[in-house]
């Protein structure tokens, strides 16, 4: 079935001419005072997470344009066709059904493969958990990407509920400092590593898993096949590596989407069986919501829209992202992967170079911490950045002081960036760390603030294994809906091949010194380097 692109729209239009007469001058402020029931009609409540988009540069005529946008665009049955196994990824010929990978038991795709492995591989988990008899103590994920950065972030956002016995370690990086540093605090004795590739080829993770056999059995470890696991989709090339114990998943789990498969082991070892399975039915909430509630009350789907407006019409180029709990540290760097590399694409699925702009850069730190580094930029730079906060309500320690201070910064900061202030405001203030040779007006500019910032409030009762997994797949749908309205293909990565490929010419250049036929900047970059 071929749909229409955004930009071929008649929607697209209207919004075009909506956002002249009204978006480009809107004020957040102004649109509070106008209309009373703001608050409650941009409020949306999903699975686990509800979210405030009231301070966002939007009002109901906005979502009636994106609504018509998303319709005209046959959003649901893309979303359908996703959800039923067709062959989205159209360049790679795959379906896409992450899905599927948290689908009960008897009612998903495949139920009976997913089922099968996660019953194998959630009891190994408890076998490994069992420290007394597996003697285990520190596990150690290898893996890059999608193999990496899910169970990255999930292993700390759910410290609560992590094995108390047990460290999880996690190497990425073929910068040997980074595979060092865990290896020098390890026994062979007492750890187990995963190695964990979609492929089992990517160069990083396989020098890494090589060095970490060979430490290994330098340092005495006996046993490689007890003391390495692997998960992968290529169980062939895992036994040529000697590794018999692999769990697997199958090529219509993209990288990028991977940590509810086997790919999730470091995680179901942290938190355990239940927990884990915890994890898979809040995702699978979240995707029952974006399966089937209307689109006017569909959270993947308004946030997805109003990525389209923020990107094609605002031109707004980033978006933060400010976790405030400690745990979410990692979620901006796995969100980067899940959108910039699902949609930092430059054609349509035909092909054709795309005459709009799409990913935006993803980026952030948990607050409070980002406040003390580049939030100033977002309150008084040039450039409009939309902040998504991410409040949790009861947090798992209980130093109520400190709980109350973070949930009080976070929401003064959505409401600073709206509120501002104005010069006059400023002029009224003390400023007692002022230089007291600056004229008042002077300072009064550099103090005020603009305003009309806008931001996102999502909101979880707790951070849960059930409720972190709602928020991921609420993440994955997000940007399935703002990649299918750009028309671009949000599961293959072919950006990522040709630094690989000149990666692997350069390698026995390092070695030989070898420049001849390449570029000035390489040759002499080079040469340095082997100096
Ligand atoms: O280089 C990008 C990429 O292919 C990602 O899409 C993927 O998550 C990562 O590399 C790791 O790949 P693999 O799991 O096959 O080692």
């Amino acid at each position: 079935m071929s749909h229409l692109r955004c930009d071929q729209t008649e929607a697209w239009a209207a919004l075009r001419g909506h956002f002249e007469a009204h978006g480009r001058a809107f004020d957040l402020r102004e649109a509070f005072a106008r209309d009373a029931g703001r608050t409650a009609a941009l409020s949306f409540d999903a699975p686990e997470v509800f979210a405030d988009l009231s301070k966002n540069r939007i009002d109901t005529a906005t979502l009636k344009f994106l609504l018509d946008l998303a319709r005209e665009c046959d959003l649901e049955a893309r979303r359908d066709a996703m959800l039923s196994g067709e062959p989205i990824n159209l360049t790679e010929g795959r379906a896409v059904l992450h899905t599927a990978l948290r689908a009960p038991r008897g009612k998903g795709l495949f139920s009976d493969e997913v089922h099968g492995v996660l019953d194998a591989m959630l009891a190994y988990a408890e076998r490994v958990r069992d420290t007394a008899a597996s003697g285990i103590r520190h596990v150690v994920n290898i893996g890059i990407g999608g193999s990496d950065l899910g169970p990255q972030m999930v292993v700390p956002a759910l410290d609560a509920y992590g094995h108390r016995e047990l460290t999880l370690h996690f190497v990425s990086n073929v910068d040997g400092h980074d595979l060092t540093r865990v290896l020098r605090r390890l026994d062979p004795a007492d750890t187990l590593f995963i190695v964990a590739s979609k492929t089992f080829t990517t160069q990083e993770t396989m020098a890494n898993a090589q060095a970490a056999r060979n430490w290994f059995v330098a340092n005495g470890g006996a046993d490689v096949s007890r003391h390495f696991v692997a998960t992968t989709t290529n169980v062939e090339a895992a036994a040529q590596f000697g590794i018999d114990t692999t769990f697997g998943f199958w090529d219509w789990v993209g990288g990028r989407y991977s940590l509810w498969s086997a790919i999730g082991l470091p995680i179901a070892i942290a938190i355990g069986a239940d927990s884990f399975r915890a994890f898979l039915a809040g995702a699978h909430a979240m995707d029952r919501h974006f399966a089937s509630v209307p689109l006017e009350r569909n959270l993947p789907m308004m946030l997805g829209l109003l990525d389209v407006w923020y990107r094609n019409f605002h031109g707004f180029t980033s978006r933060t992202v400010a976790p405030y709990h400690q745990g979410l540290a990692r979620l901006p760097a796995y969100l980067q992967q899940l959108e910039m590399e699902s949609n930092g694409k430059g054609v349509d699925m035909a092909g054709s170079a795309l005459p709009f702009a799409t990913s935006p850069v993803v980026w952030g730190e948990p607050g409070t911490n980002g406040q003390h580094a580049y939030f100033q930029m977002l309150h008084q730079g040039t450039d409009v950045i939309p902040v998504e906060f991410i409040a949790v309500k009861t947090p798992a320690h209980t130093l109520a002081d400190q709980h109350a201070k973070l949930l009080a910064n976070c929401l003064a900061q959505s409401q600073a960036l709206m509120i501002g202030k104005t010069s006059a405001e400023a002029l009224a203030e003390s400023a007692p760390t002022a230089s007291p040779r600056i004229d008042a007006n002077t300072l009064a500019a550099h103090r005020s603030f603009p305003g009309n910032r806008p931001s996102t409030t999502l909101v979880l009762d707790a951070l849960t294994p059930r409720s972190l997994g709602a928020l991921i797949a609420l993440y994955e749908h997000r940007v399935f809906v703002s990649g299918a309205l750009w028309g671009i293909n949000s599961f293959d990565q072919w950006g990522v091949e040709l630094g690989k490929a000149l990666a692997s010419q350069l390698l026995p250049r390092l070695a030989s010194g070898d420049t001849a036929g390449l570029d000035g900047s390489t040759a002499s970059l080079l040469a340095r380097l082997r100096q």
